[in-house]
Order: structure tokens, then C-alpha cells, then sequence
């Protein structure tokens, strides 16, 4: 059975201090939750990593990196290697957020390059993708979600993708606080599932989580999270609040 997952991707947010404090509110917020078949996970900045590892030794709450270089080691100023994460712990990174490949220059073929290398480092890939306002106003959406699908997991061996989890995100939600409808989730989940069960087959497609981002909060979270193709959520602002993340936490 793919597991629910709520994820709280912190940003460029919180200096040391401040990732103590959050995750000691979390830890007493989700104390007494009942997480049958759910993880949840928080995405600190590498700086805070170690620490947030140490706090939360004792909780179900999963520490998880924000990005990840595709190269073993070498000359690449500023950057973050697989075996550093794994050196202190960390088993999953989250790779492809949009702000990655609108600020960054992220592109279909370095993220298949990070991906590729994620995998072959055992890490768990929490993959985001989704359309532009503009795709979905000229009802391009799909075709867009399908390739950047295509163009960077799609020569992965099925094997592989007992280690992936798609996180579809709409860039016009994202931190806009439009939230794509339950509905609409709902149906691009659905096609999601369908792409996958045709280039691989219906078990495959059926056993990966695929997680909403995208304006999550606890007003809508649980409607969202109702849909029989939303396994949880990628939540941005939300997540920086114990009560809310708990909150949407307690919704799934
Ligand atoms: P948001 O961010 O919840 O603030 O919209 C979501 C994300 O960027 O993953």
C-alpha cells in the first residue's frame, strides 16, 4: 500500500534557533497523532540539517534536504554531494522545486542527472513538477506535466521508483494562495497515475505517492486530501507554523 505523506518544505527559512523551536512545537503538537501509514517530513536548510536530525531522533518526524548536487565531489563551489547528506543521515531530497528551476536554472537535464545519482545513492526522491499559469490558461497543462515526467524519470528501470514520490505542483499556487480546486488535483493525480501505468504498468502506478503542493493550509487541506489520488501534501508557507503543519499533518 503507497504511503500518505506531508511534507514541509521550509525554504530559505529558520536559522538555527528557529529550527529548534519549530521542531520541539511539532514534536508536542504531534505527540498524541495517530500516523498509521504516514510520514511526515520536514525540509530544513542544509545548515540546519545535523541539528534537526539530532531533535528529532526521538519522533516520527523525517529530516530530508532541500537539494542535492548530481556530482560524487570535485570543484563545484557552494554545493551539496549525496555522500555529504548520507554522512549525517539524511535519506531523502526533495528535487525539481519550481523555485529551483526558475531561480537556479534547474533543467529537464540536470534533474535527471540528480535523480539519477539520488537513486543510485539510495536516497528517496521527493520529485516535483507541474504547469505555469499560462499552460493551464491555453490548457497545455498535461502536456507539460507529461514531459517534464518523460524527460527526466522515465528511462529510470521500474525498480526504481520504489524510491520516488512525485509532488505535482502547480507554480500558479505556490505561495500565491490559489490553491488548485480538490478537483483539479484530483484530475491531473489521476492522469499522473494513468501516464505511469502506460510506460510502466497499473502496479507500479498504483504503489507511488503523489503529493499536492501548492497554498496547502489547514482550511483546505483535509478536502484536498480526501481525493483517492492525493496521498498528502508538499506544503511551503504552512509549514513554517507548528499549528498549521500539525494541523494539515492531522488531515490526512
Ligand atoms: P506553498 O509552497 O505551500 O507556500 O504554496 C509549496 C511549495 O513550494 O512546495
Amino acid at each position: 500500500m503507497r504511503k500518505n505523506i506531508v511534507a514541509g518544505n521550509w525554504k530559505m527559512n529558520n536559522s538555527l534557533d528557529q529550527t529548534k523551536a519549530l521542531i520541539e512545537d511539532l514534536t508536542t503538537e504531534l505527540k498524541e497523532v495517530q500516523l498509521a501509514n504516514t510520514r511526515v517530513i520536514i525540509a530544513p536548510s542544509f545548515v540546519n540539517l545535523q541539528q534537526a536530525i539530532q531533535n528529532t531522533e526521538n519522533n516520527v518526524i523525517e529530516v530530508v534536504a532541500q537539494n542535492m548536487h548530481y556530482a560524487k565531489s570535485g570543484a563545484y563551489t557552494g554545493e551539496v554531494s549525496a555522500e555529504m547528506l548520507t554522512s549525517i543521515g539524511v535519506k531523502t531530497v526533495i528535487l525539481g522545486h519550481s523555485e529551483r528551476r526558475a531561480y537556479f536554472n534547474e533543467t529537464d537535464e540536470s534533474l535527471t542527472e540528480k535523480v539519477n545519482t539520488a537513486i543510485a545513492n539510495n536516497f528517496d526522491v521527493i520529485f516535483c513538477f507541474g504547469e505555469q499559469l499560462k499552460d493551464r490558461e491555453s490548457e497545455n497543462h498535461f502536456n507539460i506535466v507529461e514531459v517534464q515526467l518523460k524527460n527526466v524519470l522515465f528511462e529510470l528501470p521500474a525498480d526504481a521508483f520504489k524510491n520516488i514520490i512525485l509532488a505535482y505542483e502547480p507554480v500558479w499556487a505556490i505561495g500565491t494562495g490559489k490553491t488548485a480546486s480538490a478537483d483539479q488535483a484530483q484530475e491531473m493525480h489521476l492522469f499522473i497515475r494513468n501516464t505511469l501505468s502506460k510506460k510502466y504498468d497499473a502496479k507500479l502506478a498504483e504503489s507511488v505517492s503523489i503529493l499536492y503542493g501548492g497554498s496547502v493550509k489547514p482550511n483546505n487541506a483535509e478536502e484536498i486530501f480526501s481525493k483517492p489520488d492525493v496521498d498528502g501534501g508538499l506544503i511551503g508557507g504552512a509549514s513554517l507554523k507548528a499549528k498549521d503543519f500539525s494541523a494539515i499533518v492531522k488531515a490526512i
